[in-house]
């Protein structure tokens, strides 16, 4: 069995291996109508079921992400890792951060955050700064963590000459695997912890979509999906078949074990070396319960070997861009 809690970095912060990832709860465009009552329940569902972090951002919904999560935990602040992102932009002046720190610690309910993540690089503002700033945060005791999400080799390089982050937190499933290849070495090497997002793959990995054709144009931007897809920013034809025939033998694999498929996904991840835990979406207290279930499956080696067998043709399909929704031209990565 694999062990149900990790330390993020060098925090002292434990998480559960399975962190309820908080942006689909807000009902945006990508994800459609969603009732509130759900997203409480899902969020008390997750707590019932032993997974304590919880993962949000100012952008998810405006704010709206991080005020159901205040209204879910309140009188439960303390059971719970509450992570927050600030916007890029928000890393342009100290001004500008510590209102973003303030309106996400007000819309939380909460004077502290456990971590505060920035969201996507900035490189207008010299990463010593906005680590000096973070720092800052952290001794007026508004943050207890500082990490960062979607940096890759050269932007995780340039931040490690002046400090080292909690956690990078990345594009990671059966289905992406681009990190592999060079962000996760270095992350390891360097006692970086990585928390997974889009753990699987915004539905895929649940066989919910019988092709590619039944996916929603909201749900198809990635780079999984053609670039004749209406919602796509990528200039790419995609792999949809590449990513079908995967999904094909995830299923057989889910299937021999009876396992359902999210919940093998999840595991597959959290057997990875350096993963702390996984982001997992859940808009209500069913989905959040089997997802959680990933805490506790154990898998064999040779399980795991179909898995990465099953889905090496798609990773070395994509390259070694880890921009899930752009193009190498136009990827957010460095
Ligand atoms: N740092 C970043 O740049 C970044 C980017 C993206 C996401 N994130 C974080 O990562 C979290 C997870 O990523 P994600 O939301 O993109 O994708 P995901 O976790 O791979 O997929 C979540 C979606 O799959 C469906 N689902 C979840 N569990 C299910 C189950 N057991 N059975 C059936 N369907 C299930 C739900 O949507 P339906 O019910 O509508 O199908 C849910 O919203 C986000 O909430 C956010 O916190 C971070």
């Amino acid at each position: 069995m694999t062990d149900t809690f990790r330390e993020l970095g060098r925090t002292g912060i434990k998480v559960s291996t399975v962190t309820m990832g908080c942006w689909a709860i807000v009902g945006d465009a990508t994800w459609g109508p969603q009732s509130e009552q759900d997203a409480v329940n899902a969020i008390h569902a997750a707590l019932d079921q032993g997974v304590n972090c919880f993962d949000s951002a100012e952008m998810y919904g405006n704010g709206y992400s991080e005020q159901i999560l205040a209204k879910a935990l309140a009188g439960k602040r303390r059971q719970a890792v509450l992570c927050s992102k600030f916007s890029p932009q928000h890393a342009n002046s100290w001004n500008d951060l510590l209102d973003a720190c303030n309106n996400s610690l007000q819309n939380l309910g909460t004077d502290y955050l456990d971590v505060y993540y920035l969201h996507w690089p900035n490189r207008q503002t010299p990463i010593k700064t906005i680590t000096e700033w973070c720092d800052d945060l952290r001794r007026q005791g508004k943050i207890r963590a500082f990490a960062v999400s979607n940096f890759g080799v050269g932007d995780l390089g340039d931040l490690l000459e002046v400090a080292a982050p909690a956690v990078n937190q990345l594009p990671y499933n059966l289905l992406w695997r681009v990190v592999e290849k060079e962000i996760l070495p270095l992350c390891r090497q360097h006692d970086v912890s990585v928390a997974c997002y889009s753990p699987i793959a915004q539905g895929l990995l649940t066989g919910k979509f019988a092709d590619a054709d039944a996916v929603p144009e909201s749900r198809g931007r990635t780079r999984h999906f053609s670039r004749r897809r209406t919602q796509t920013r990528h200039q790419e034809d995609g792999q949809e078949e590449a990513t079908f025939a995967a999904i094909r033998a995830i299923a057989a694999i889910a299937d021999d074990l009876s396992c359902p498929m999210a919940e093998l996904a999840l595991a597959w991840l959290i057997h990875q070396p350096g993963i702390a835990t996984v982001i997992a979406g859940a808009r209500n207290p069913g989905q959040m319960a089997a997802n959680a279930k990933a805490m506790t499956r154990t898998l064999t080696p040779e399980t795991i070997a179909r898995l990465n067998a099953a889905t090496e043709p798609l990773k070395a399909a994509f390259g070694n861009n880890p921009d899930m929704w752009q193009s190498t031209d136009n990827s957010r990565y460095r």
